[in-house]
């Protein structure tokens, strides 16, 4: 059928029901009629969009985009109805919106990166103060670090913290949909959420970095870079941005710049180890022993890894009641039901496993040594101590 890819488009945004996106749609399918010479259709349709113009001008709820910048942050409500930003071409949202959900857990983190949480927190918190002397409270964050390490889980908590709804907007599929639409769609997504009393995350930041390389298209990775500060640049009065990482070395300085507050984070630590698993574990008896044990397995592990093996963990053992399996039996196929390969120590034999776990930093006692492995103390004090038995 002819213009369906219109039609289609069209059907989208009307769905989605953001006017903007369906006016554009029906301009392009009354562009196309004309083209093809069905002038009569052509007009009809205009002057369909030229009413609808003039019945929304009188409507309070009309908001024109050269207002939009200018709109105190607080303008309007961000609410599950909002019609969410798309790009023209296809429909395909920009974005998609979180509620502010303050059971979101902070990811446990290092004593550094919980400082500076606590310490953006804090200016949020006292803004008028520190405005009637005015100081202006930190409007931008970059989280960065490996994989897997609680970067997107703490920039939502942090919106969740403040009370904000999120705007999450993956910068890689805003990049990679259309490159000569991205510099458009960008300043789509940075006017809406200038809208609204939010936290705008720009999850997979690099992607603007990583397409530098293309040689063909330097043009325009020039054009989506300059609109990308110059978006940010305009945003300094709005909310709060948090852009987020894996592959900081890509960004250049003047990216880096546009950040005052910047969050590494990285492995966790044993200790961190454990308190993931506590956290995750904490509805069974023996959450310390356990909590310990899968926090020794992993050692150089990402927090991602950690939740992955403890949660395969959680959920066999709440699923077997009758189970007469041990706990090690159980981890040891929660760790190859989850393919997290050649966890550490998990490949010993119960023996040289229970020696490591008898040694700092997890030092269990024969006890808990014990209930780990389903074996009396006796078996324990064996295999912690074989030379001893013999005499
Ligand atoms: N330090 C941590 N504390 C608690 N949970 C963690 C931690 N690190 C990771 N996780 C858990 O691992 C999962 C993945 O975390 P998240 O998606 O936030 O990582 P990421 O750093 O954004 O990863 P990626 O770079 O792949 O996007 C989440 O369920 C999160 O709760
Ligand atoms: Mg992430």
């Amino acid at each position: 059928m002819e213009n369906f890819d219109v039609i289609q488009a069209l059907a989208r945004t009307a769905l989605a029901g953001n006017p903007e996106a369906i006016e554009h749609q029906v301009t392009r399918l009354a562009e196309r009629l004309a083209e093809s010479g069905d002038d009569g259709s052509a007009r009809k349709l205009r002057s369909l969009i030229t009413r609808a113009r003039n019945r929304q001008a009188v409507e309070p709820i009309n908001l024109q985009p050269s207002d939009i910048a200018t709109a105190p942050p607080t303008a309007q409500r961000l609410g599950p109805k909002t019609a969410l930003p798309v790009d023209r071409e296809s429909g395909a949202p920009l974005c998609e919106v979180l509620a502010p959900d303050r059971r979101r857990a902070l990811p446990v983190l290092p004593v550094h990166a919980q400082a500076a949480y606590d310490s953006l927190v804090r200016e949020w918190q006292h803004e008028a103060e520190l405005a009637q002397v005015g100081l202006p409270i930190s409007r931008t964050l970059l989280i960065y670090g490996p994989p897997g390490t609680g970067k997107t889980t703490l920039a939502l908590a942090i919106a969740a913290r403040l009370g904000r709804p999120a705007v999450i907007a993956r910068l890689d599929g805003l990049i990679s949909s259309l490159l000569g639409n991205t510099a458009r769609n960008l300043g789509a997504l940075f006017d809406f959420c200038n809208r609204y009393d939010c936290v705008l995350i720009l999850d997979e930041f690099d992607a603007v970095a990583k397409i530098r390389d293309d040689a063909n298209e330097v043009g325009e990775i020039k054009r989506v870079v300059n609109a990308l500060l110059q978006n940010l640049d305009k945003r300094t009065e709005f909310g709060l941005t948090i852009a987020v990482t894996n592959h900081e070395k890509l960004l250049d300085s003047a990216v880096w710049r546009r950040f005052e507050h910047q969050i590494q984070l990285g492995m966790p630590t044993y200790e961190g180890r454990v308190e993931i698993g506590h956290l995750l574990l904490d509805r069974l008896e023996e959450v310390d022993p356990l909590a310990k044990t899968v926090a020794s397995v992993t050692s150089g592990r990402s927090g991602a890894d950690v939740r992955t093996l403890a949660m395969a963990f959680l959920k066999s053992t709440v699923l077997a009641t009758q189970d007469i399996r041990s706990p090690v039996t159980v981890l040891r196929e929660a760790a190859q039901a989850t393919g997290i390969q050649g966890v550490d120590g998990l490949d010993s034999t119960d023996q040289e496993l229970a020696k490591h776990l008898n040694e700092p930093p997890a030092a269990l006692t024969q006890g808990e040594l014990g209930v780990i492995f389903g074996r009396d103390r006796k078996t324990i004090s064996r295999w912690l101590n074989p030379s001893e038995v013999k005499v």
